[in-house]
């Protein structure tokens, strides 16, 4: 096996707990747990919320009117939705499409952090509240989004939900030209990881606006 094939048998490995997952009472409710899809060596990373009903009914990531934006939204930097990793805060939809609690989000984090490992993007995009709280908890997404933050060997970007920019046509706006910043901060990334590695890098404790 190589190394690819290993991480791809480790990315279905976690997958398959997270189909079995009984750690929060989401799983009471759920038709299915969606894990998220993507290339195992995708370099960005996009984190919603958690599922809503199409994804609960077919067990994959941003199938419904959210997802058909954020295929649109890829497309004007010229990805698919097979060119990057989708996930979310939380694995199982939370009934009538209610926020996720607090203590759902704590019993999903591992999975997160499994796939984070696994798959180590360069960028993960966060979309809505509950993925940006998750790196910049005292941040407000209407001052930060599009903005980029270093986090470690990573930067974290955070954006409007596309399901909430639909609503909106003011961040629906923001959330286009947010997209279109995205290959200058792709470069940002690449650069930030060929450098020679620094004490920052590594020791980052606090997430650091570029
Ligand atoms: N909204 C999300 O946050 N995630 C999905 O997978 C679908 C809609």
């Amino acid at each position: 096996m190589d190394e690819r094939e290993e991480k791809e048998a480790q990315l279905a490995a976690l997958a398959a707990h997270v189909r079995a997952c009984t750690r929060c009472p989401l799983s009471a409710t759920r038709k299915h747990a969606v894990p998220g899809e993507g290339p195992v060596d995708a370099s960005l990373m996009f984190i919603g919320e958690g599922p809503g009903a199409n994804e609960d009914r077919t067990g994959r990531p941003f199938v419904g009117n959210a997802g058909q934006f954020l295929e649109e939204l890829l497309a004007t930097i010229g990805l698919t939705r097979e060119d990057v990793f989708i996930t979310n805060i939380v694995k199982c939809r939370p009934p009538n499409n209610r926020d996720p609690l607090p203590n759902e989000i704590d019993a999903c984090k591992p999975y997160l952090g499994h796939q984070l490992k696994i798959i180590d993007p360069e960028i993960i995009v966060t979309l809505g509240r509950f993925a940006m709280e998750r790196w910049l908890p005292d941040k407000r997404i209407t001052r930060v989004h599009g903005q980029s933050f270093r986090y470690g060997r990573r930067l974290i970007v955070p954006m409007f939900h596309p399901a909430a920019a639909l609503r909106n046509p003011e961040w629906r706006t923001f959330l286009e030209e947010d997209f279109l910043r995205l290959p200058e901060i792709i470069e940002e990334a690449r650069a930030m990881r060929e450098a020679p590695p620094d004490e920052e890098t590594f020791s980052a404790e606090q997430p650091r606006l570029l």
